[in-house]
Parts: structure tokens; C-alpha cells; sequence
């Protein structure tokens, strides 16, 4: 059977590869420990599950939901955005609920790219941005980040004619793989260049709550000016450990959040609404939830810095996100034969920084969402491999 060009063009999805991998360790008999997926181990908090569990009684939740989301809903985002941002949302024409937030970032090129057109991706970064663009025929240019900027885009170094041809700068600070963040000085840069050259901005701000050491990560939202360009993609997937239900959120410029939700409307039909109902719990609810999750992680995080540096790997402690991002000893070039020799030697997985773009390679990702248990096991091999010890019997 022939297959259209762009399913044909589709790279293996990252964690498809990876998922290989460990099925054939396991295969082997091997018990892997896998710090690849960033996917909270921890459970839905219960107060959020029991709103779920009391809206799915109600009859009229088990009908179609609109595409936009409940009134409620939008109403709820916009009440997390002037508590938690300071601004000030329009939840009628500026917030539009989304089936986790892959789904509108996959969707947003549908709404701004044509044959041809350019999207500006940073790399290393999320792969879902290029496969939108992939997907309208559009040409992904990569914007290559570094450790010396904090993993920061030097934005006056993009030639001025791919800016000016440019219709979406993708941005995600925190960042995904690197741990890295942005303050409110890069946003409002980043807000200015976008004006000059009259792109788009498509911020995701998926771990906006995932912080420590009493960080605060910013909404690009909250410059001057940003809605004028701007689009904030969010979801309560990492922040309430609600991967599972599936709900997030995109908000900002009023033309964009009516393109997608028109886009939308002719592909899916909505969040359900008692998940909607959940998120509603979740978004007007305490933060003691997400202040626990995040002392977990950051006894993790802390474990594993401890470790990674044990091994020779350099490594800063993030100030958020769910990753720790390390580079590889001295004399160590490909990530993906770094790792593949920990998966051979101690059944430990960590995710090749060259997967997340060629500007990744030199690095590994370790994801912090294992059970303490897992994570305590898994850095004990690596601590014995680093002294040179046999961690495997197999
Ligand atoms: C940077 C980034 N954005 C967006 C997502 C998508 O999250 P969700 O669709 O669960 O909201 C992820 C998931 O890992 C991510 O890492």
C-alpha cells in the first residue's frame, strides 16, 4: 500500500525508539530502569480524581463537549493565569481547551503554514514542533541553543531573510530537554524581534509549575505587548501528574486561539467534559500538590547531579523541568553510544541528547519521574559502574 509522503517522511517517534530498546533488554532478562520518559510516576492527587469520579455521574458529561471547552473550563484558565501570571485573559476569545497540549502544538502550523513556508524550531528541542510543519509542507529551520547562552536562542544571528520568512518561532522555557530557563528580559527580546520580522511566537510553557529552589518560571504573556504575537501553549499534564486525562490549554493572541479552535473544530471534538471538570479542580485548587511533587523531584534531582558527576559526566542542577541534562565526560562524543553502553552494562536508560537535535549531541537527558525506589536502584548501578565495578550478571 502507498502511504502519503509525510507518513512515509515520519522519523521514529523518540520513545518509540527507545521503548525498543528496553523491550529487547527485557527480552534478555535484563530488569531495565528507564530514566528516558518524562512521565510522572506519581498519582493524580486525590481531591482532583474525586471531582473526575462525582462529574462522571452527571448525564450530561457523557454527550459530545465543544471543541473550545466548557465556559467553565476557559473561565478556570483564566483565573490560573491572573492568580499564578498577573494577566489578564479574555476567556471567551483568548483561551481554548486542548487534549494535552501535543495536540495543539501539532495542530498550530494547520493555522499559519503553508507549502514552503519557514518555521523556526530550537535545537536541541521538543520534536512535536517539526512534524506540524512537516505535516503542512512547511520547512523546519533549526535554531541551534548552547550552554554558554543558557541554552538560550541568539536571536540577531537568525539570517534576516529566514526571519522574514519565518511564520512560527517555536520557544519552551522551561525547557525541555535541557532544564534550561528564560526570564522575563529574554521574553521581552524575543517579543521585539517578533515584531520586527513578523513572526509568530508559539511559546510552551508545559512546565511552568515544575520548579525548585524558589524559582518562578514566567508566562511569555506577561511582557508588554506579547499577545500582539504571541500564543501560550500549557497543560495540567505536568503540573497535577495528568498525563493520562489528557487536557491542556493555548492562550494568548485572540486571531490565533479562534485559527486553532476553527482548526480543531473540524478534527476533534473536545476535551470530555468531566475531565474538564477535573482540571477545573485541579486549576482553582491548593498548591500544596504540586510544592510535594516538586520536593520529590528535587530529592531526585539532587541524587542524580550527585551521581551523574560520580560518573564524569558535567552537570549544573536545573532550576526546573523534569530533566537533568548533563554532558558527557571529556573524551566522549556520541551520546547514543554513551548510552547505549549504560544500557548494556547496568540496564539504566537515559535518553541521547542527539535525539532532541544535532545541537543535543554531548549530552544525555535524565528524566526524574521514576519511583524513588527505581531512582535509587538505578544510580546505584551507576555509581558501581563508575567505579569500574560488573553491575550486570547477564
Ligand atoms: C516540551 C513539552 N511540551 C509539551 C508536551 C506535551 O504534554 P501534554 O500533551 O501531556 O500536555 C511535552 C510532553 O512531554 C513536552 O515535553
Amino acid at each position: 500500500m502507498k502511504l502519503a509522503r509525510r507518513v512515509e517522511q515520519l522519523p521514529p517517534y523518540l520513545f518509540a525508539r527507545i521503548s525498543e530498546l528496553i523491550a529487547a533488554k527485557r527480552a534478555a532478562g535484563v530488569d531495565v530502569i528507564s530514566f528516558g520518559i518524562g512521565d510522572p510516576d506519581l498519582p493524580t492527587p486525590d481531591y482532583i480524581l474525586d471531582s473526575l469520579k462525582r462529574a462522571a455521574e452527571v448525564p450530561v458529561n457523557h454527550r459530545y463537549p465543544e471543541t473550545e471547552g466548557l465556559p467553565e473550563f476557559r473561565q478556570a484558565v483564566a483565573r490560573w493565569y491572573e492568580r499564578r501570571h498577573h494577566v489578564a485573559l479574555d476567556p471567551e476569545r483568548e483561551v481554548v481547551s486542548l487534549i494535552g497540549s501535543k495536540e495543539g502544538i501539532g495542530h498550530l502550523p494547520l493555522c499559519l503554514v503553508d507549502p514552503g513556508d519557514v518555521v523556526l524550531m530550537t535545537d536541541p528541542g521538543y520534536p512535536v514542533y517539526e512534524i506540524g510543519t512537516m505535516f503542512c509542507g512547511g520547512e523546519s529551520v533549526k535554531v541551534p541553543l548552547r550552554e554558554e547562552d543558557g541554552w538560550l536562542p541568539r536571536l540577531d544571528d537568525i539570517p534576516a531573510d529566514v526571519a522574514d520568512r519565518a511564520r512560527i518561532i517555536w520557544l519552551n522555557y522551561p525547557n525541555n530537554p535541557t532544564g534550561a530557563v528564560a526570564d522575563r528580559a529574554f521574553f521581552e527580546e524575543a517579543v521585539a524581534w517578533a515584531k520586527t520580522h513578523d513572526v509568530v511566537i508559539a511559546h510552551d510553557l508545559a512546565y511552568s509549575e515544575v520548579t525548585y529552589d524558589g524559582y518562578v518560571a514566567p508566562s511569555i504573556l506577561e511582557v508588554d505587548g506579547a499577545r500582539d504575537v504571541a500564543i501560550e501553549f500549557n497543560s495540567l499534564s505536568k503540573s497535577f501528574n495528568m498525563t493520562g486525562w489528557r487536557i491542556g490549554m493555548a492562550v494568548g493572541n485572540a486571531t490565533l486561539v479562534d485559527a486553532l479552535r476553527r482548526v480543531k473544530s473540524n478534527l476533534d471534538s473536545g476535551v470530555p467534559q468531566a475531565v474538564q471538570q477535573m482540571a477545573i479542580t485541579a486549576l482553582d485548587g491548593p498548591s500544596e500538590a504540586i510544592t510535594s511533587h516538586n520536593d520529590i523531584y528535587r530529592r531526585r534531582r539532587d541524587r542524580v547531579v550527585e551521581v551523574l558527576r560520580q560518573l564524569g559526566l558535567r552537570v549544573e542542577p536545573p532550576k526546573a523541568s523534569l530533566y537533568v541534562w548533563a554532558r558527557l565526560p571529556e573524551g566522549e562524543h556520541s551520546s547514543a553510544d554513551y548510552a547505549g553502553r549504560l544500557i548494556d552494562a547496568t540496564g539504566v536508560v537515559v535518553t541521547p541528547g542527539v535525539s532532541y537535535g544535532p545541537a543535543g549531541e554531548g549530552y544525555i537527558r535524565i528524566s526524574l519521574t521514576l519511583a524513588d525506589d527505581r531512582v535509587e536502584e538505578g544510580l546505584r548501578r551507576l555509581s558501581a559502574f563508575a567505579r569500574g565495578e560488573q553491575v550486570l550478571d547477564t
